[in-house]
């Protein structure tokens, strides 16, 4: 086993060729500091192999940082969006992403959810990371979170952890769907960003006419600021736009109803409401236990989510406070 301190790429296994020769050394990721070395620069790929691997859900294989250039692809492609050579940089001014993507584990044991639940995705979540890392301009956007503060940032990391596991608890299991949906649980709420701090301290109800129109903006703002960079796949363009959307036609800014909403962002509606319910923020000091979240979203609110993602989120969860009683 092999421990190393370097930063490490991911490489989608579907990226990799049966019979090709492969110009770096290949590991599998065991956590965050282990890999095992399974394929030397210079050896030839096998189908048999690489299906074992996919067949272990692995759908990454990890290269060390430095010898990615050695990679004769210019590119590879995470959640639909190249990662260019030239855009690698050694400097980690982005290492506070990596921070808050270990916050997750975190996170989610403080909101009820096992390790066992985050383990099934954890790969893709780490993939886009290092795609937030690794991407210039994606990065520069994601890094204005830190003025923010960091409950915007944790509950960014927080949605998109969740939206994964219920995407995947819905039996979505493409991997271009789950990388693009985690992406767009870390991009969200972007929009906040171009508005004032002040306004997301002060509960939702406690919000003036004015504020809350102002406040609604940021679905819209975020939206235009995704698509101003241009790399971003239009699925998490409307994820971000449509996030605040729901079943009833009560959402906003568009009051979309159901068969409207694009399929990914009713998964991160759900997911931003749960996260919203059940973690401490700013204007928000008394979250809920997950069970009880869950059970409010129905009873309180009248389950105004989309029923296939409510039920997975309530299976999801049930399954794990039924584990964490036993
Ligand atoms: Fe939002
Ligand atoms: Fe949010």
């Amino acid at each position: 086993m092999d421990k190393t301190k370097e930063k490490m790429i991911p490489i989608p296994i579907d990226d990799l060729i049966n019979g090709m020769t492969t110009p770096v050394d290949l590991y599998v990721r065991l956590s965050e500091t282990k890999y095992v070395l399974i394929s030397k620069e210079g050896s030839k790929t096998q189908k048999d192999r690489l299906s074992t691997y996919k067949d272990k859900k692995l759908d990454y294989l990890w290269t060390p940082y430095s010898s990615y250039y050695k990679l004769t692809r210019q590119n590879i492609a995470i959640a639909g969006v190249a990662v260019g050579k030239s855009q690698l940089n050694q400097d980690l001014k982005t290492k506070f992403i990596a921070t808050a993507a270990n916050s997750v584990y975190e996170q989610l044991d403080q909101i009820g959810i096992s390790k066992e639940t985050y383990e099934n995705v954890r790969q893709i979540s780490e993939a886009t990371v290092a795609l937030v890392q690794n991407h210039k301009e994606i990065s520069q956007m994601f890094m204005a979170f830190e003025k923010y503060g960091n409950h915007l940032l944790k509950h960014s990391m927080a949605v998109s952890a969740i939206s994964v596991m219920l995407a995947y608890e819905m039996d979505w299991k493409n991997k271009l769907t789950l990388e693009k949906i985690s992406l767009g649980g870390m991009l969200h709420d972007i929009g906040k960003l171009s508005l004032p701090k002040t306004l997301f301290e002060k509960p939702k109800a406690l919000m003036s006419f004015e504020e809350l129109q102002l406040y609604e903006t940021h679905a819209f703002r975020g939206m235009e600021m995704i698509t101003s960079l241009g790399v971003v796949p239009d699925d998490v363009v409307s994820m971000i736009y449509e996030h605040h959307e729901n079943s009833i036609g009560q959402g906003f800014p568009r009051r979309l109803r159901d068969v409207k909403i694009h399929p990914m962002a009713k998964v991160i509606a759900l997911a931003d409401e749960f996260c919203n319910l059940t973690m401490k923020a700013p204007n928000f000091p008394n979250p809920l236990p997950p069970t009880e979240a869950v059970i409010y979203m129905d009873k309180v609110m009248g389950q105004p989510f989309n029923k296939e993602c409510y039920r997975a989120l309530y299976r999801m969860i049930l399954k794990d406070s039924i584990k964490s009683a036993s």
